[in-house]
Protein backbone atom coordinates (compact mmCIF):
# COMPACT_ATOMS: atom_id res chain seq x y z
CA UNK A 1 0.00 0.00 0.00
CA UNK A 2 1.16 3.78 -0.09
CA UNK A 3 3.29 2.93 2.80
CA UNK A 4 3.16 5.55 5.78
CA UNK A 5 6.75 7.16 5.12
CA UNK A 6 7.47 9.60 8.24
CA UNK A 7 10.34 12.30 7.25
CA UNK A 8 12.91 13.11 9.82
CA UNK A 9 10.60 15.19 11.90
CA UNK A 10 8.11 12.46 12.09
CA UNK A 11 5.86 13.61 9.51
CA UNK A 12 3.98 11.89 7.16
CA UNK A 13 5.80 12.59 3.97
CA UNK A 14 4.03 12.10 0.69
CA UNK A 15 6.42 11.99 -2.82
CA UNK A 16 9.15 13.59 -0.33
CA UNK A 17 7.42 16.36 1.11
CA UNK A 18 5.90 16.82 4.10
CA UNK A 19 2.12 16.43 4.82
CA UNK A 20 2.27 19.09 7.17
CA UNK A 21 3.80 21.99 4.72
CA UNK A 22 1.88 20.78 2.07
CA UNK A 23 -1.70 21.10 3.95
CA UNK A 24 0.23 24.98 5.00
CA UNK A 25 0.96 26.23 1.80
CA UNK A 26 -1.90 24.78 -0.48
CA UNK A 27 -4.87 24.57 2.15
CA UNK A 28 -7.07 21.77 3.35
CA UNK A 29 -9.32 19.62 2.02
CA UNK A 30 -6.63 18.50 -0.42
CA UNK A 31 -5.73 15.94 -2.68
CA UNK A 32 -2.05 15.26 -2.92
CA UNK A 33 -0.16 12.29 -5.23
CA UNK A 34 2.69 10.63 -4.98
CA UNK A 35 3.77 10.76 -8.94
CA UNK A 36 6.50 8.21 -8.72
CA UNK A 37 4.30 5.76 -6.99
CA UNK A 38 2.14 6.18 -9.89
CA UNK A 39 4.72 5.58 -12.00
CA UNK A 40 6.12 2.67 -10.81
CA UNK A 41 2.45 1.08 -11.27
CA UNK A 42 2.18 1.63 -14.73
CA UNK A 43 5.94 0.46 -14.95
CA UNK A 44 5.14 -2.96 -12.96
CA UNK A 45 2.15 -3.74 -15.63
CA UNK A 46 4.70 -2.84 -18.25
CA UNK A 47 7.07 -5.26 -16.75
CA UNK A 48 4.92 -8.00 -16.00
CA UNK A 49 3.52 -7.95 -20.04
CA UNK A 50 7.27 -7.43 -21.35
CA UNK A 51 8.12 -10.47 -19.76
CA UNK A 52 5.41 -12.28 -21.83
CA UNK A 53 6.75 -10.99 -25.19
CA UNK A 54 3.06 -10.45 -25.98
CA UNK A 55 2.01 -7.30 -27.69
CA UNK A 56 -0.25 -5.20 -25.48
CA UNK A 57 -1.32 -1.50 -24.26
CA UNK A 58 -2.20 -0.26 -20.71
CA UNK A 59 -4.77 2.42 -21.67
CA UNK A 60 -5.59 4.18 -18.10
CA UNK A 61 -9.18 3.94 -17.12
CA UNK A 62 -9.17 8.34 -16.47
CA UNK A 63 -12.40 8.19 -14.75
CA UNK A 64 -10.59 7.02 -11.95
CA UNK A 65 -8.90 10.54 -11.92
CA UNK A 66 -9.28 12.61 -14.92
CA UNK A 67 -7.48 15.58 -15.04
CA UNK A 68 -4.81 17.26 -17.66
CA UNK A 69 -1.71 16.82 -15.54
CA UNK A 70 -2.16 13.03 -15.13
CA UNK A 71 -2.98 12.24 -18.36
CA UNK A 72 0.19 14.17 -19.44
CA UNK A 73 2.12 11.30 -16.57
CA UNK A 74 0.31 8.72 -18.18
CA UNK A 75 1.39 9.13 -21.89
CA UNK A 76 5.22 10.03 -20.66
CA UNK A 77 5.01 6.37 -18.97
CA UNK A 78 3.85 4.97 -22.16
CA UNK A 79 0.01 4.49 -20.86
CA UNK A 80 -2.80 4.66 -23.62
CA UNK A 81 -6.14 6.22 -22.35
CA UNK A 82 -9.12 5.13 -21.92
CA UNK A 83 -12.24 8.41 -22.31
CA UNK A 84 -15.93 7.64 -21.54
CA UNK A 85 -17.12 11.55 -22.09
CA UNK A 86 -16.54 14.91 -23.86
CA UNK A 87 -15.18 16.15 -20.88
CA UNK A 88 -12.67 13.12 -20.47
CA UNK A 89 -11.37 13.58 -24.18
CA UNK A 90 -10.98 17.07 -24.09
CA UNK A 91 -9.32 16.98 -21.14
CA UNK A 92 -6.96 14.49 -23.04
CA UNK A 93 -7.01 17.36 -26.23
CA UNK A 94 -5.38 19.43 -23.70
CA UNK A 95 -3.06 17.32 -22.27
CA UNK A 96 -1.60 16.76 -25.64
CA UNK A 97 -2.56 13.04 -25.59
CA UNK A 98 -1.58 11.27 -28.54
CA UNK A 99 -5.03 10.30 -29.90
CA UNK A 100 -3.91 7.39 -31.87
CA UNK A 101 -3.49 5.95 -27.83
CA UNK A 102 -7.02 6.68 -26.97
CA UNK A 103 -9.91 4.71 -26.71
CA UNK A 104 -13.67 5.92 -26.34
CA UNK A 105 -16.04 3.97 -24.23
CA UNK A 106 -20.00 4.27 -23.06
CA UNK A 107 -22.84 3.02 -22.88
CA UNK A 108 -25.16 5.92 -24.31
CA UNK A 109 -22.56 8.03 -26.29
CA UNK A 110 -24.24 11.17 -28.15
CA UNK A 111 -23.48 11.62 -32.21
CA UNK A 112 -21.88 14.98 -31.02
CA UNK A 113 -19.52 12.87 -28.57
CA UNK A 114 -18.97 10.33 -31.27
CA UNK A 115 -18.63 13.94 -33.83
CA UNK A 116 -16.39 14.89 -31.64
CA UNK A 117 -14.10 11.42 -31.26
CA UNK A 118 -13.49 11.34 -35.12
CA UNK A 119 -13.25 15.05 -35.06
CA UNK A 120 -10.48 14.17 -32.99
CA UNK A 121 -8.97 10.95 -34.51
CA UNK A 122 -9.31 8.58 -31.79
CA UNK A 123 -7.57 5.66 -31.65
CA UNK A 124 -10.30 3.61 -30.97
CA UNK A 125 -14.21 3.85 -30.43
CA UNK A 126 -15.27 1.12 -27.95
CA UNK A 127 -18.83 0.24 -29.38
CA UNK A 128 -21.35 -0.81 -27.23
CA UNK A 129 -24.78 -1.14 -28.34
CA UNK A 130 -26.34 -1.34 -32.28
CA UNK A 131 -28.20 2.23 -31.39
CA UNK A 132 -24.40 3.26 -31.23
CA UNK A 133 -23.98 1.65 -34.47
CA UNK A 134 -26.49 3.67 -35.98
CA UNK A 135 -25.08 6.89 -34.96
CA UNK A 136 -21.96 5.78 -36.29
CA UNK A 137 -23.24 4.86 -39.21
CA UNK A 138 -24.63 8.48 -39.67
CA UNK A 139 -21.40 9.85 -39.68
CA UNK A 140 -19.68 7.10 -41.59
CA UNK A 141 -19.84 9.02 -45.16
CA UNK A 142 -17.68 12.14 -43.89
CA UNK A 143 -14.91 9.87 -42.87
CA UNK A 144 -12.16 9.15 -45.76
CA UNK A 145 -10.78 6.41 -43.96
CA UNK A 146 -12.20 3.20 -42.08
CA UNK A 147 -13.15 4.32 -38.04
CA UNK A 148 -11.01 1.64 -36.02
CA UNK A 149 -13.76 0.33 -33.51
CA UNK A 150 -13.74 -2.56 -30.95
CA UNK A 151 -16.95 -4.44 -29.66
CA UNK A 152 -17.37 -4.37 -25.97
CA UNK A 153 -19.34 -7.64 -25.13
CA UNK A 154 -21.18 -8.93 -21.79
CA UNK A 155 -19.37 -12.02 -21.75
CA UNK A 156 -21.80 -13.14 -18.55
CA UNK A 157 -19.19 -13.25 -16.37
CA UNK A 158 -19.21 -10.65 -13.21
CA UNK A 159 -16.36 -10.99 -10.64
CA UNK A 160 -17.17 -9.64 -7.01
CA UNK A 161 -14.45 -9.26 -4.01
CA UNK A 162 -12.37 -12.12 -3.63
CA UNK A 163 -14.74 -14.19 -5.45
CA UNK A 164 -15.98 -14.41 -8.87
CA UNK A 165 -20.29 -15.41 -9.60
CA UNK A 166 -20.61 -16.63 -13.06
CA UNK A 167 -23.86 -15.93 -13.74
CA UNK A 168 -25.73 -17.47 -16.49
CA UNK A 169 -28.05 -14.88 -17.68
CA UNK A 170 -26.43 -10.99 -18.13
CA UNK A 171 -28.12 -8.53 -16.74
CA UNK A 172 -25.83 -5.32 -17.02
CA UNK A 173 -26.69 -2.02 -19.33
CA UNK A 174 -22.95 -2.54 -20.79
CA UNK A 175 -22.44 -4.39 -24.01
CA UNK A 176 -23.40 -6.89 -26.71
CA UNK A 177 -25.13 -9.73 -24.95
CA UNK A 178 -23.82 -12.48 -25.91
CA UNK A 179 -26.07 -15.44 -24.61
CA UNK A 180 -28.98 -14.20 -26.66
CA UNK A 181 -26.86 -13.94 -30.33
CA UNK A 182 -26.45 -9.89 -29.80
CA UNK A 183 -23.17 -9.79 -29.78
CA UNK A 184 -22.81 -12.01 -32.45
CA UNK A 185 -25.26 -9.92 -35.09
CA UNK A 186 -23.57 -6.82 -33.86
CA UNK A 187 -20.00 -8.71 -35.29
CA UNK A 188 -21.88 -9.77 -38.94
CA UNK A 189 -23.51 -6.01 -39.08
CA UNK A 190 -19.92 -4.61 -38.88
CA UNK A 191 -18.02 -6.71 -40.84
CA UNK A 192 -19.82 -6.23 -42.93
CA UNK A 193 -19.29 -2.46 -43.22
CA UNK A 194 -16.09 -1.49 -45.02
CA UNK A 195 -16.13 2.19 -43.14
CA UNK A 196 -15.46 0.20 -39.43
CA UNK A 197 -12.39 -1.41 -38.79
CA UNK A 198 -13.18 -3.92 -36.57
CA UNK A 199 -9.95 -4.46 -34.23
CA UNK A 200 -11.52 -7.07 -31.76
CA UNK A 201 -13.50 -7.74 -28.44
CA UNK A 202 -13.33 -6.27 -25.46
CA UNK A 203 -15.13 -7.08 -21.92
CA UNK A 204 -14.80 -5.61 -18.36
CA UNK A 205 -16.17 -7.80 -15.49
CA UNK A 206 -15.93 -5.40 -12.47
CA UNK A 207 -13.92 -3.22 -9.90
CA UNK A 208 -11.89 -3.71 -6.89
CA UNK A 209 -11.29 -7.67 -7.82
CA UNK A 210 -8.85 -9.16 -5.97
CA UNK A 211 -8.75 -12.86 -7.18
CA UNK A 212 -7.88 -13.78 -10.46
CA UNK A 213 -10.67 -15.99 -10.79
CA UNK A 214 -12.92 -13.98 -12.83
CA UNK A 215 -10.13 -13.00 -15.00
CA UNK A 216 -9.35 -16.81 -15.79
CA UNK A 217 -13.03 -17.64 -16.79
CA UNK A 218 -13.03 -13.97 -18.92
CA UNK A 219 -9.88 -15.04 -20.79
CA UNK A 220 -11.28 -18.59 -21.05
CA UNK A 221 -14.99 -17.12 -22.38
CA UNK A 222 -13.23 -14.32 -24.77
CA UNK A 223 -10.72 -16.88 -26.37
CA UNK A 224 -13.72 -19.34 -26.94
CA UNK A 225 -15.63 -16.90 -28.77
CA UNK A 226 -13.29 -15.55 -30.68
CA UNK A 227 -12.40 -18.90 -32.00
CA UNK A 228 -16.02 -19.56 -32.63
CA UNK A 229 -17.12 -16.95 -34.51
CA UNK A 230 -13.37 -16.96 -36.58
CA UNK A 231 -14.51 -20.37 -37.65
CA UNK A 232 -18.09 -18.81 -38.77
CA UNK A 233 -17.01 -15.44 -40.01
CA UNK A 234 -13.45 -15.95 -40.52
CA UNK A 235 -12.61 -12.91 -38.65
CA UNK A 236 -9.53 -12.99 -36.51
CA UNK A 237 -9.17 -10.24 -33.86
CA UNK A 238 -5.93 -8.32 -33.67
CA UNK A 239 -7.11 -7.09 -29.94
CA UNK A 240 -8.51 -8.99 -27.19
CA UNK A 241 -9.51 -5.92 -24.45
CA UNK A 242 -9.86 -7.69 -21.32
CA UNK A 243 -10.93 -4.23 -19.38
CA UNK A 244 -9.84 -2.73 -15.40
CA UNK A 245 -10.70 -3.67 -12.58
CA UNK A 246 -7.46 -4.81 -11.10
CA UNK A 247 -7.96 -4.09 -7.11
CA UNK A 248 -5.97 -2.16 -4.18
CA UNK A 249 -5.09 -2.10 -0.88
CA UNK A 250 -7.19 0.79 0.87
CA UNK A 251 -6.67 -0.62 4.28
CA UNK A 252 -4.82 -3.45 6.14
CA UNK A 253 -7.40 -6.16 5.83
CA UNK A 254 -7.58 -6.13 1.34
CA UNK A 255 -4.77 -8.30 0.55
CA UNK A 256 -5.13 -7.82 -3.45
CA UNK A 257 -2.71 -9.51 -5.85
CA UNK A 258 0.17 -7.25 -7.11
CA UNK A 259 0.07 -6.02 -11.25
CA UNK A 260 2.53 -8.21 -12.65
CA UNK A 261 0.51 -11.36 -11.18
CA UNK A 262 -3.05 -10.66 -12.83
CA UNK A 263 -0.89 -10.13 -16.03
CA UNK A 264 1.40 -13.07 -15.68
CA UNK A 265 -1.93 -15.31 -14.60
CA UNK A 266 -4.40 -13.81 -17.39
CA UNK A 267 -1.61 -14.14 -20.73
CA UNK A 268 -0.68 -17.71 -19.14
CA UNK A 269 -4.59 -18.33 -19.17
CA UNK A 270 -4.28 -16.59 -22.78
CA UNK A 271 -1.56 -18.33 -24.54
CA UNK A 272 -2.78 -21.92 -23.30
CA UNK A 273 -6.42 -21.19 -24.52
CA UNK A 274 -5.74 -19.68 -27.88
CA UNK A 275 -3.26 -23.05 -28.42
CA UNK A 276 -5.73 -25.24 -28.73
CA UNK A 277 -7.94 -23.05 -31.16
CA UNK A 278 -6.93 -21.75 -35.06
CA UNK A 279 -6.32 -18.04 -33.78
CA UNK A 280 -2.68 -16.58 -33.37
CA UNK A 281 -2.07 -14.51 -30.40
CA UNK A 282 -3.59 -11.27 -30.22
CA UNK A 283 -2.75 -8.27 -28.96
CA UNK A 284 -3.54 -7.82 -25.08
CA UNK A 285 -5.11 -4.50 -24.11
CA UNK A 286 -6.02 -3.97 -20.25
CA UNK A 287 -7.96 -0.63 -18.52
CA UNK A 288 -6.66 -0.20 -15.11
CA UNK A 289 -8.01 2.71 -13.31
CA UNK A 290 -7.81 2.07 -9.72
CA UNK A 291 -4.92 0.42 -9.27
CA UNK A 292 -2.89 3.03 -11.48
CA UNK A 293 -3.84 6.13 -9.29
CA UNK A 294 -5.33 4.58 -5.91
CA UNK A 295 -3.14 4.26 -3.30
CA UNK A 296 -0.35 7.25 -4.47
CA UNK A 297 -3.24 9.45 -3.41
CA UNK A 298 -4.04 11.09 -0.22
CA UNK A 299 -6.87 13.32 1.12
CA UNK A 300 -5.51 15.82 3.72
CA UNK A 301 -8.10 17.36 5.99
CA UNK A 302 -8.07 20.07 9.30
CA UNK A 303 -9.35 18.23 12.12
CA UNK A 304 -12.35 20.66 14.02
CA UNK A 305 -15.15 19.51 15.86
CA UNK A 306 -14.99 16.77 18.41
CA UNK A 307 -18.41 15.61 19.74
CA UNK A 308 -18.34 13.07 22.47
CA UNK A 309 -21.41 10.94 23.21
CA UNK A 310 -20.37 8.93 26.20
CA UNK A 311 -20.72 5.24 26.11
CA UNK A 312 -21.59 5.42 22.38
CA UNK A 313 -19.16 7.36 20.02
CA UNK A 314 -17.03 9.84 19.41
CA UNK A 315 -16.98 11.58 16.33
CA UNK A 316 -14.09 13.95 15.08
CA UNK A 317 -15.15 16.52 12.34
CA UNK A 318 -12.74 17.46 9.34
CA UNK A 319 -13.30 20.38 6.97
CA UNK A 320 -14.48 17.49 3.65
CA UNK A 321 -16.45 14.56 3.56
CA UNK A 322 -18.70 13.22 1.59
CA UNK A 323 -18.55 16.14 -1.12
CA UNK A 324 -14.75 15.37 -2.13
CA UNK A 325 -15.14 11.72 -1.39
CA UNK A 326 -18.55 10.16 -1.69
CA UNK A 327 -17.18 6.28 -1.70
CA UNK A 328 -17.98 5.48 2.27
CA UNK A 329 -21.41 6.95 1.81
CA UNK A 330 -21.60 5.43 -1.09
CA UNK A 331 -19.90 2.12 -1.10
CA UNK A 332 -19.72 1.62 2.37
CA UNK A 333 -16.16 2.05 1.18
CA UNK A 334 -13.28 1.84 4.13
CA UNK A 335 -10.34 3.66 4.77
CA UNK A 336 -7.58 4.15 7.02
CA UNK A 337 -6.61 7.30 8.18
CA UNK A 338 -3.69 8.91 10.17
CA UNK A 339 -2.46 11.85 12.10
CA UNK A 340 0.22 13.71 9.25
CA UNK A 341 2.35 15.31 12.34
CA UNK A 342 2.90 12.09 13.57
CA UNK A 343 1.78 8.70 11.29
CA UNK A 344 3.26 6.09 13.60
CA UNK A 345 2.08 7.57 16.94
CA UNK A 346 0.50 4.78 18.48
CA UNK A 347 -3.38 4.92 18.50
CA UNK A 348 -5.37 5.64 22.24
CA UNK A 349 -8.70 6.54 21.51
CA UNK A 350 -11.68 5.44 18.70
CA UNK A 351 -12.98 7.95 16.65
CA UNK A 352 -15.40 8.16 14.04
CA UNK A 353 -14.02 10.90 11.18
CA UNK A 354 -17.69 12.65 10.16
CA UNK A 355 -17.28 15.11 7.03
CA UNK A 356 -18.37 18.93 7.19
CA UNK A 357 -21.61 18.00 4.85
CA UNK A 358 -25.04 18.01 6.12
CA UNK A 359 -26.03 14.26 6.10
CA UNK A 360 -25.59 11.96 9.20
CA UNK A 361 -24.29 9.34 6.29
CA UNK A 362 -21.27 11.52 5.87
CA UNK A 363 -18.62 9.75 7.24
CA UNK A 364 -15.23 9.26 6.22
CA UNK A 365 -13.90 6.33 8.66
CA UNK A 366 -15.94 4.88 11.34
CA UNK A 367 -14.46 3.75 14.43
CA UNK A 368 -11.06 3.93 14.13
CA UNK A 369 -8.23 3.90 17.00
CA UNK A 370 -5.91 7.37 16.44
CA UNK A 371 -3.35 8.88 19.06
CA UNK A 372 -5.30 11.84 20.33
CA UNK A 373 -5.86 14.67 18.41
CA UNK A 374 -6.74 18.21 18.65
CA UNK A 375 -8.42 21.03 16.30
CA UNK A 376 -6.22 22.17 14.00
CA UNK A 377 -4.62 18.89 13.23
CA UNK A 378 -3.89 17.80 9.68
CA UNK A 379 -5.55 14.23 9.61
CA UNK A 380 -4.77 12.34 6.34
CA UNK A 381 -7.11 9.70 4.79
CA UNK A 382 -4.44 7.13 2.59
CA UNK A 383 -5.49 5.23 -0.79
CA UNK A 384 -7.94 8.29 -2.04
CA UNK A 385 -6.75 8.95 -5.50
CA UNK A 386 -9.08 6.71 -7.54
CA UNK A 387 -12.87 7.74 -7.80
CA UNK A 388 -12.43 10.74 -4.79
CA UNK A 389 -12.13 13.61 -7.05
CA UNK A 390 -13.57 12.56 -10.21
CA UNK A 391 -17.02 11.59 -8.15
CA UNK A 392 -16.28 14.90 -6.17
CA UNK A 393 -19.31 17.59 -5.73
CA UNK A 394 -20.98 20.58 -4.80
CA UNK A 395 -23.04 19.65 -2.17
CA UNK A 396 -23.94 22.04 -0.28
CA UNK A 397 -22.17 24.45 -2.27
CA UNK A 398 -18.74 23.53 -0.93
CA UNK A 399 -15.85 23.72 -3.28
CA UNK A 400 -13.82 21.15 -4.82
CA UNK A 401 -10.38 20.59 -3.22
CA UNK A 402 -6.86 21.43 -4.99
CA UNK A 403 -4.91 18.86 -6.78
CA UNK A 404 -1.32 18.99 -5.86
CA UNK A 405 1.34 16.63 -7.64
CA UNK A 406 4.45 15.35 -4.73
CA UNK A 407 7.12 13.60 -7.17
CA UNK A 408 11.23 13.93 -5.58
CA UNK A 409 10.44 16.66 -2.71
CA UNK A 410 9.07 18.83 -5.29
CA UNK A 411 5.16 20.01 -5.36
CA UNK A 412 2.89 21.20 -7.98
CA UNK A 413 -0.96 22.67 -7.90
CA UNK A 414 -2.20 21.01 -10.39
CA UNK A 415 -5.99 21.38 -10.13
CA UNK A 416 -6.86 24.68 -8.22
CA UNK A 417 -9.40 25.11 -5.56
CA UNK A 418 -12.50 26.26 -6.19
CA UNK A 419 -13.72 29.98 -5.34
CA UNK A 420 -16.70 31.08 -3.93
CA UNK A 421 -16.65 33.07 -7.07
CA UNK A 422 -16.40 29.85 -9.07
CA UNK A 423 -19.14 28.26 -7.37
CA UNK A 424 -21.78 31.18 -8.26
CA UNK A 425 -20.56 31.76 -11.49
CA UNK A 426 -23.01 29.63 -13.68
CA UNK A 427 -26.33 30.75 -11.75
CA UNK A 428 -28.49 33.53 -13.67
CA UNK A 429 -31.06 36.16 -12.00
CA UNK A 430 -34.81 34.68 -12.55
CA UNK A 431 -36.48 38.17 -11.05
N1 LIG B 1 -12.78 -0.29 -18.07
C1 LIG B 1 -14.12 -0.15 -18.02
C2 LIG B 1 -14.89 -0.44 -19.20
C3 LIG B 1 -14.75 0.26 -16.84
O1 LIG B 1 -16.06 0.38 -16.81
C4 LIG B 1 -13.96 0.57 -15.71
C5 LIG B 1 -14.57 1.03 -14.45
C6 LIG B 1 -12.56 0.43 -15.80
C7 LIG B 1 -12.02 0.00 -17.00
C8 LIG B 1 -11.63 0.73 -14.65
O2 LIG B 1 -11.87 -0.05 -13.54
P1 LIG B 1 -10.82 0.01 -12.30
O3 LIG B 1 -9.51 -0.54 -12.79
O4 LIG B 1 -10.70 1.43 -11.91
O5 LIG B 1 -11.47 -0.81 -11.27
N2 LIG B 1 -16.84 4.53 -8.87
C9 LIG B 1 -16.55 3.17 -8.47
C10 LIG B 1 -15.87 2.39 -9.57
C11 LIG B 1 -16.63 2.36 -10.87
C12 LIG B 1 -15.87 1.64 -11.94
C13 LIG B 1 -16.51 1.83 -13.25
N3 LIG B 1 -15.81 1.25 -14.34
C14 LIG B 1 -15.70 3.19 -7.20
O6 LIG B 1 -15.42 4.27 -6.69
O7 LIG B 1 -15.34 2.14 -6.68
Amino acid sequence: MNLVTDNSQGHLSIGGCDALDLANDFGTPLYVYDISLIRQQLRQFHKAFKETGIKYAISYASKAFAIRAIDQVIDQEDGHLDVVSAGELMTAVQANFPMANVSFHGNNKSLAELQLALDNHVGTIIVDNFYELELLNKLLPEQKQPVNIMLRIAPGISAHTHRYIQTGQVDSKFGFDVQSGQAEQALKQVLQNPKLNLRGYHAHIGSQIMAIAGFTALVQKMVQLAADWQEKYHYQPQVLNFGGGFGIKYTNQDQPLAPQEFVRNMIQTLKKEIAQTNLTLPEVWIEPGRSIVGEAGYSLYTIGARKNIPGIRTYVSVDGGMGDNIRPALYQAEYQAVLAADPQASPVETVTIAGRYCESGDILVKDQKLPLSAPGDILAILATGAYGYSMASNYNRVGRPAVVFAENGHAKLVVKRETLADLTRLDLNYL
